[in-house]
């Protein structure tokens, strides 16, 4: 059986580890459906982002932790205790960092469309930077700014032009895409100058996406090389010099074993590589380099303990196994059709013979977690895992269905403790008039 990542185990039992802690047991402990997190997991994935961005790039050059694939209190402390900034996409976002006492000047405030109450509400807070969009935001930022009697670092997101291939939704980097200022019709060049004219922006450098889930660096150097070239235009056209380039997500994660196993510090050295040598090419000083990775941080440090309703052969179809989560904690093969790797966390040992269909308990026929799925012939009671949903499934889930979100648990060390509670009926109804 694929067990994918390494701090994933079976143990005498026959049963799933996750950083030594029995599955079975946290299900029955803690309830399912339930989120499990592996800190030393986060932790680890960190460190190979922070310690190889700074040997490889420089020093101050660093990973922000991209909080829309996983976002509460807990977790900002870990972020901040191995020394990572953070991007936030929200007001929402921005008040659980602050409210997990995350320092707000390591904070950069992002989205395509910050309301005048966002933009004071991050001014107000002492964020970093402001990561503009696009120059609806920069008049109101400069004038608010200038009321506080500050100047606001900004980095400037423009759009490469370039189709990083990964899923249609997730793929940002095109020039016909809601993110960003395209380098290729101009708009970005008019976006830098406009901003550059403003006296409380302290314009540092610039920002890209291409896409989320990308395993190779082809696409980043592509973008890189566009960028640069965009930068040397901008220096001899306004004479501003970038201090930074941010170059959005991080890389990809394993979500089966047709996906490929990824080394993340080879491929921030062969980033490097590729940067200083473009950059030595043009005469261009090498920027600090920051990464917004958020699904290779928390992406294999979590998996979602399910327990099973009931099997339902439809005859001369498919067998569908219920359980007792489903688009509501796991929107992603419902929205992308994503690939999920599920495992009987309890009969880890028993022979794998039975194919079925996992669903939700949400009215709706797309409400599934993973088709063709191979397990040992699952019955009622029994706990089902699926890997690797430690980003974009807590953060996207929903109570449609008037269903609860489920709790996290945290495990470190082989020790296990909760960190999000599950939500009552009565959370349920609390906005309710
Ligand atoms: N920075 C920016 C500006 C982004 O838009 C994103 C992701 C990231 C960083 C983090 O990228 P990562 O390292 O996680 O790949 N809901 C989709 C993913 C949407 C990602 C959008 N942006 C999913 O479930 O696959």
């Amino acid at each position: 059986m694929e067990l994918l990542y390494d701090n994933l185990a079976i143990n005498e039992a026959g049963h799933l580890t996750v950083g030594g802690v029995d599955a079975v047991y946290l299900a029955e402990k803690y309830g399912t459906p339930l989120y499990v997190l592996d800190e030393d997991k986060i932790r680890q994935n960190c460190r190979l982002y922070t310690k190889n961005m700074a040997e490889q790039f420089g020093e101050g050059s660093l990973p922000l932790f991209a909080g829309k694939s996983l976002c509460f209190k807990g977790l900002y402390r870990v972020i901040e205790e191995e020394g990572m900034c953070a991007d936030v996409v929200s007001p929402g976002e921005l008040y659980t960092a602050l409210a997990a006492g995350f320092p707000p000047e390591r904070l950069f405030f992002h989205g395509n469309n910050k309301t005048d109450e966002d933009i004071r509400y991050g001014v107000d807070s002492g964020v970093g930077y402001f990561v503009a969009d696009n120059y609806n935001e920069l008049d109101i930022l400069n004038a608010y700014a200038g009321e506080k009697g500050i100047r606001q670092k900004v980095l400037l997101r423009v759009t490469p032009g370039i189709d990083s291939h990964t899923l249609e939704a997730i793929n940002t980097g095109k020039v016909d895409c809601q993110f960003g200022s395209p380098i290729e019709t101009g708009q970005a060049a008019r976006f830098v100058k406009k901003a550059l004219a403003k006296e409380n922006l302290d314009i540092q450098g610039y920002h890209f996406h291409i896409g989320s889930q990308i395993f190779d660096i082809e696409p980043f150097c592509r973008a890189v090389n566009i960028l640069l070239n965009f930068a040397l235009e901008i220096r001899s056209e306004l004479g501003f010099t970038a201090r930074i380039f941010n170059l959005g997500g991080g890389f990809g994660v394993r979500y089966a074993d047709s996906d490929p196993q990824i080394d993340i510090p080879a491929n921030i050295r062969a980033l490097a590589e590729h940067l200083k040598e473009a950059c030595t090419k043009c005469q261009y000083p090498l920027p600090r380099i920051y990464m917004e990775p958020g699904r290779s941080i928390v992406g294999n440090a979590g998996l979602t303990l399910y327990t099973v309703g009931g099997v339902k052969p439809i005859e001369g179809y498919r067998s569908y196994v219920t359980v007792d989560g489903g688009m509501t904690d796991n929107p992603r093969y419902a929205l992308y059709k994503a690939k999920y790797t599920v495992l009987p966390a309890g009969l880890m040992n028993d022979a794998a013979d039975f194919t079925c269909t996992i669903a939700g308990r949400c009215c709706e026929s797309g409400d599934l977690i993973q088709e063709h799925v191979t397990l040992p012939e699952p019955h009622r009671s029994d706990i089902l895992a699926v890997l690797t949903t430690g980003a974009y499934n807590f953060s996207m889930s929903s109570n449609y269905n008037r269903l609860c979100r489920p709790a996290i648990v945290m495990v470190s060390g082989g020790q296990n403790r909760p960190a999000v509670r599950r939500q009552t009926f009565e959370d349920l109804v609390a906005c309710d008039l």
